[in-house]
């Protein structure tokens, strides 16, 4: 199990999803779920404190943990609930602190892991156990999806509970501003999009895309790497099938500078929301921003359509970039008990409804009632089981810890040099040094 690479499990989970013509014979053995240990409880809670560890420090972040520490404490009073988040937009400042913590034999209770490549970095480093007998006492694949555990699971055991599902390609718009600019359609591809900030700008506004810090960059990279290459050579990146200086990564490349040039100005520390507002407020016209975003207009009150509008990414209509929140059980971590009290509430249907209805993203259960939830998120849903699904970069689903660090320098560096073809070679090197 140990020695199982990134890039294996990328492709076991890849073609889990149907999403490439090659086998399965790296698929984790068993059903996943399908274990039989059962799961010791106490009524009220395990007792003792469980620390749990996120980025959702702020704003409507918060406001979905909020939601879950108030469920925790109604149904496990004996517990209590310690808040350890860290602030920073996609764990940007967490994940170095998550990092140390665990090598100092220092776990928390419980911390916030992605789906995919990022946990199987927990796994190869034997920092989480598995949490087979939790994911069966809340149903197993009976009320998650398979596609989803698959992204959990290693050699037949499943190494988190999944909270919620993210989509990342989005497109958050301004309906003031694009109504002044004359756009009263969805483009349908990158050159278009191109078009459409030129009327935004030659209707008055400065800036007509918005972006934040490093992070929200690489989230916009990739998703034109998804327009500019589709989803089957997209997925080949992560499995050596694509070459990273490819002609299509190229273009992507270059369309990536066009549109910066659209941008404002960003400081390497401006989290999400400083984009994200900037279409609120009317100075921007566009931001591509994961759907977390939702939740920022819903808490200024802005009303869907009459103020704001949202679409996938032109040239990604039916493809949908997918990331998954997930808690893990620590090894060594000083209250399993408590930990495993936390991952029921967080796997639970109320938990999952409570959680997704402040955050934005939606159910990782399929048996919660899509109708409780605002259109925003009944789209996502039915998006996810009909879309093609491919795996963000920017978000711990398609690449290694190590890999999106090397990405996230590169399109660093890039911002300040705006030189395409060298971003090229940084990322041509980044891959090499990953790719089995
Ligand atoms: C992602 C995380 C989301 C949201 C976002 C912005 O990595 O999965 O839940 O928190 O970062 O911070």
């Amino acid at each position: 199990m140990r020695n199982r690479s990134v890039a294996t499990v990328a492709i076991a989970t890849i073609a889990a999803l149907g999403l490439a013509a090659c086998g399965s014979s790296n698929e984790p053995e068993g059903t996943p779920g399908g274990q039989t240990s059962s799961l010791a409880t106490t009524a009220g809670g395990a007792g003792g404190e469980v620390g749990v560890f996120t980025w959702w420090a702020a704003g409507s972040e918060k406001k979905g943990l909020d939601e879950l520490e108030k469920l925790f404490k109604e149904k496990y009073p004996n517990d209590t609930f310690v808040n350890l988040a860290v602030a920073g937009g996609a764990g940007s400042n967490a994940k170095a602190k998550l990092a140390s913590d665990l090598k100092n034999n220092q776990p928390p209770g419980s911390f916030q892991g992605h789906a995919g490549a990022e946990l199987l970095d927990y796994i190869d480093a034997e920092q989480i156990e598995p949490v087979n007998d939790v994911i069966q006492a809340l149903g197993g694949d009976k009320v998650f999806p398979k596609n989803l555990l698959d992204r959990l699971t290693v050699d037949g055991n499943i190494y988190s509970v999944p909270s919620n599902i993210h989509r990342a390609n989005v497109v958050w718009a301004n309906t003031e501003v694009l109504k002044k600019a004359g756009i009263n359609a969805v483009p349908t591809d990158i050159k278009g999009w191109i078009a459409d900030m030129e009327k935004v700008k030659a209707s008055g506004v400065a800036t007509p895309l918005s972006v934040a810090g490093t992070w929200t960059q690489l989230q916009l990279f990739e998703t034109i790497l998804i327009s500019d290459l589709g989803v089957e050579k997209y997925n080949g990146l992560f499995d050596g099938k694509t070459a990273w200086d490819s002609p299509e990564v190229k273009q992507a490349a270059a369309d990536y500078k066009t549109l910066l040039t659209y941008a404002n100005t960003a400081s390497d520390g401006d989290d999400w929301p400083v984009a994200t507002d900037m279409v609120i407020d009317g100075k921007a016209a566009y931001n591509v921003m994961g759907d977390w975003a939702v939740a920022e207009f819903a808490a200024k009150g802005k009303k869907e359509q009459t103020d704001y509008q949202y679409f996938a990414v032109p040239g990604q209509e039916g493809v949908f970039d997918f990331l998954a929140d997930s808690f893990t059980l620590p090894k060594g971590t000083k209250n399993p008990g408590g930990t495993k009290d936390w991952l029921m509430l967080i796997g639970s249907a109320e938990g999952q409804k409570a959680f997704n209805l402040a955050k934005g993203s939606i159910p990782a259960r399929t048996d919660v009632p899509a109708t409780d939830f605002p259109p925003y998120q009944q789209s996502a849903m039915e998006a996810f089981k009909t879309n093609d699904i491919v795996s963000s970069i920017a978000h711990g689903a398609a690449v290694s810890l190590a890999w999106n660090a090397d990405m996230s320098t590169a399109i660093s560096k890039f911002y300040t040099t705006k030189d395409d073809a060298g971003l090229v070679t940084d990322l041509a090197a980044a891959a090499k040094k990953y790719l089995p």
